[in-house]
């Protein structure tokens, strides 16, 4: 005798599945998953999670429902030995009754979600009081971060891979391109906006938890779109504002007869001409020491543009579009063979070229770069 399938069994099981998919949407804690979506820490992200788990909700009743009928239906009007083919089951296309219902219950849940949709839309533009703004630039590949602080309409502060803003204040993003298309998404703090080139596109968040929060470029952009990262850091805003000090202070010239002395020489000779070390201008010459959002764009006409500002190197977390820890070591592995860690494009123009620097120069340029802190 053939075992009896029961239908009840099998939905059982499968809203068994369901509620333990579902109950993922209930994870708070993120270690480990630095790039989910599930674990807001700020008021934009936290409106997406609340659209999410009510639709995502329906959306599980839904299918729980639909596989439930399926297989109910499956078996209890399967095919069985007894059965003719002269026996056609009772038809029911064109039932009006039918064809109305399933139409407007799909309707109804398809509305309310849209209620849902616009509501949270709005939400993500809601303004704050005394936003700070905050220009970032895709290049190939990594990130570019401009403030001006004291917004004269110029950028007095450039860093690149990791932007620091502060707690409980709204940051407004206003997001650009140098070349092709990228994304910018922190999932921690908002969902994904382009930096599309010739545009500039508005995006904001609203962080609440203090922290380094990850995040990649998710629109494919050339060879090393996938090496391209990036890490908001949020801090108190007491700590923000020494942040902005200190890096709207000129690098130090470092000591006479040392290493990094030695280093600084190299530094102007080969990596110069694409990074700026606020205080110096291309040459090495002293300079009065501002950031230069224009910097070298004239004379050497990358296709990227340019590359980091160096100034205050040490005080990120990593580097090289974000792919590095910033250590000695990782430094001296990414001026010694830079397509090791991120290749550039095969037209030289984009990307960190391997320059031909002896084992001295090399020590030397890494020292030097120590000093950038
Ligand atoms: Cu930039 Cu992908």
């Amino acid at each position: 005798m053939m075992r009896r399938f029961t239908p009840s069994k099998s939905v059982a099981a499968l809203a068994v599945t369901a509620s333990l998919v579902l109950s993922g949407c209930g994870f708070t804690s993120d270690e480990g998953r630095p790039l989910t979506s599930l674990s807001p820490k700020g008021d934009e992200a936290q409106d997406i999670h609340n659209l999410a788990k009510p639709v995502f909700l329906i959306a599980g009743i839904i299918f729980v429902l639909v596989q439930g009928a399926i297989i109910f239906v499956s078996v209890k009007f399967r095919r069985r030995n007894d059965d003719t083919d002269a026996l056609e089951p009772r038809q029911t296309h064109g039932n009006f009754t039918l064809e109305i219902m399933w139409t407007i219950a799909p309707a109804i849940l398809l509305a309310g979600i849209g209620v849902l949709n616009a509501q949270t839309i709005w939400a993500l533009e809601a303004d704050e009081a005394n936003p700070l703004t905050l220009e970032v630039i895709g290049h190939q590949w990594w990130w570019e971060y401009r403030y001006d602080t004291d917004s004269d309409g110029t950028a007095d502060v450039i860093t690149a891979t990791q932007a620091v803003i502060p707690i409980d204040r709204q940051t407004d993003l206003k997001i650009r391109s140098n070349d092709v298309i990228h994304s910018f998404w922190i999932p921690a703090l908002n969902g994904k906006k382009d930096a599309v080139p010739g545009r500039t596109n508005n995006w904001q968040v609203t962080p609440r938890v203090e922290g380094l929060f990850e995040g990649t470029c998710t629109e494919f952009c050339g060879l090393s779109h996938a090496l391209m990262q990036m890490q908001v850091r949020v801090v108190s805003q007491d700590d923000f504002e020494v942040w902005l000090d200190e890096q709207a202070t000129p690098a130090a010239e470092p000591e006479a007869d040392t290493l990094a002395a030695a280093g600084k020489d190299v530094f102007f000779q080969q990596c110069a001409s694409c990074h700026q070390v606020n205080g110096y201008d291309s040459s090495g010459a002293k300079t009065d020491g501002a950031a230069d959002p224009a910097y070298q764009a004239d004379v050497h006409p990358l296709l990227s543009g340019n590359a980091p500002n160096l100034t205050h190197l040490m005080s990120r977390a990593n580097f090289a579009g974000g792919a590095l820890e910033l250590t000695e070591n990782n430094l001296r592995r990414w001026v010694q063979n830079p397509a090791e860690v991120k290749p550039m494009a095969a037209d030289m123009q984009r990307g960190m070229p391997t320059l031909p620097l002896t084992n001295e120069q090399l020590e030397a340029v890494v020292a030097y770069l120590m000093t950038l802190k």
